[in-house]
C-alpha cells in the first residue's frame, strides 16, 4: 500500500455466482472486510454477480450496516431510488465534474460506509476518484500549518442556494421541498431554524441557505485525522451564492478562503488521488470518515449507472 495505491482487491471467484453462495461467503469473511475497511479505508470487490439495484441491495444488507436514506438526509444532489437503501449516485450531467468530497460532511449527519456498484461502467471517463483524506490533512499540515490551524480553530460554514424544484443540470440540484421534507415556505423556514442555519428567499422562490458552524477535520478511531468537509467540491464545483453575493464556503469567522489556498488544497489532493477505471459489476466500498471522493465527467454511448448505498 502507498499513498495513492491504498485501494484493497478482493477478486471473487465464478463459485460464488448464486446469491446463497455469495451470502455465506460474506458472513464469513465479515469481520476480516471490515477490518481491511478501518485499515486502508476502501475495498474493491471484482467479479461477483451483483449486476442490478435488487442485487446490490441484498449484498449490502449482508454487511448488517444500519441504513442511511436518501429520503431523510440533507443530501443537495438529485438522485433515484432504485430500491429502499439503493439509489442512483447523482443525476448531475456527464460533461460536470463533481469534486472531492466527505459524503453529506456539511450536514448534520453523514454517513460511515458508501457502497457503489457499477452497473454500467461509460466508455470514457466517469471513474469515482477515490483519496485519503487523512493523508491529505497531513500534507496540508506540512505545507501551510497555519491553514490547518484556522480550519480547526474556526470551522467551516456552507452557503448554497436550493431550488425551487428538482434541477437535473446541475450536482446540487436537489429542491427545498424534498431536501427539507417541506411542502410549504413555512414549513421549511421551521426546518432551517431547527438545524441552527439561516435562510432568505431568493429570485424564483430559491432558499438561499446559510449552515452553522461544521468541524472541517475530523479525528478517526487510531488517534489520526482526516480533512473531513465539503472545502473542495463547494469552493471549485458548487454554484455560487451570487444573488447574496456570498462563497459556497467560508471559514466559521465569515473569513474568506484565499483562491491560491484553494488551488494548493486541490493540488494535494490531486497528488494523493486514486482514479482507477469502472468496470461493469465492480463494487467499491469506502470509508467515509477516512476517504474522499468524486466523479469524473464521462461520454461515449454505454450509458454509466452508478448505484449508491449507504449506510450509518
Ligand atoms: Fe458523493
Amino acid at each position: 500500500m502507498n499513498e495513492h495505491n491504498f485501494l484493497y482487491e478482493v477478486r471473487c471467484q465464478s463459485e460464488l455466482s448464486s446469491p446463497a453462495a455469495l451470502e455465506s461467503w460474506v458472513r464469513e469473511n465479515k469481520e476480516r472486510f471490515v477490518s481491511k475497511l478501518e485499515e486502508t479505508g476502501a475495498i474493491l470487490f471484482t467479479g461477483l454477480s451483483v449486476k442490478n439495484a435488487k442485487d446490490f441491495d441484498h449484498f449490502v444488507s449482508m454487511f448488517d450496516f444500519k441504513v442511511f436514506t436518501y429520503k431523510q438526509s440533507l443530501s443537495n444532489a438529485v438522485r433515484i431510488n432504485k430500491t429502499d437503501k439503493v439509489f442512483t449516485a447523482n443525476e448531475a450531467p456527464k460533461e460536470v465534474e463533481i469534486y472531492l468530497h466527505h459524503e453529506l460532511a456539511q450536514t448534520p449527519a453523514y454517513p460511515k460506509y458508501i457502497f457503489f456498484l457499477c452497473a454500467s461502467a461509460s466508455k470514457v471517463g466517469g471513474e469515482t476518484p477515490i483519496c485519503r483524506s487523512d493523508h491529505l490533512y497531513s500534507k496540508i499540515m506540512a505545507q501551510d500549518p497555519a491553514l490547518i490551524k484556522k480550519f480547526e480553530d474556526f470551522g467551516v460554514i456552507y452557503n448554497s442556494i436550493m431550488p425551487n424544484g428538482n434541477e437535473l443540470h446541475s450536482g446540487q440540484g436537489r429542491s427545498w421541498q424534498t431536501t427539507l421534507g417541506a411542502r410549504t415556505k413555512a414549513a421549511a423556514e421551521k426546518k432551517i431554524k431547527g438545524l441552527g442555519y439561516s435562510c432568505e428567499w431568493v429570485d424564483k422562490d430559491y432558499l438561499a441557505v446559510t449552515t452553522r458552524v461544521f468541524q472541517a477535520t475530523k479525528m478517526l478511531t487510531g488517534g489520526d485525522k482526516s480533512f473531513f468537509n465539503q472545502v473542495l467540491a463547494a469552493s471549485l464545483g458548487w454554484k455560487n451564492k451570487s444573488s447574496l453575493g456570498l462563497p459556497p464556503v467560508t471559514f466559521g469567522n465569515g473569513d474568506r478562503l484565499r483562491e491560491d489556498s484553494i488551488n494548493s488544497m486541490f493540488d494535494a489532493a490531486r497528488s494523493l488521488t486514486l482514479l482507477r477505471k469502472w468496470s461493469d459489476g465492480d463494487i467499491l466500498v469506502i470509508d467515509n470518515h477516512r476517504v474522499m471522493h468524486g466523479r469524473k465527467p464521462f461520454s461515449g454511448n454505454k450509458p454509466r449507472e452508478v448505484l449508491v448505498s449507504l449506510t450509518a
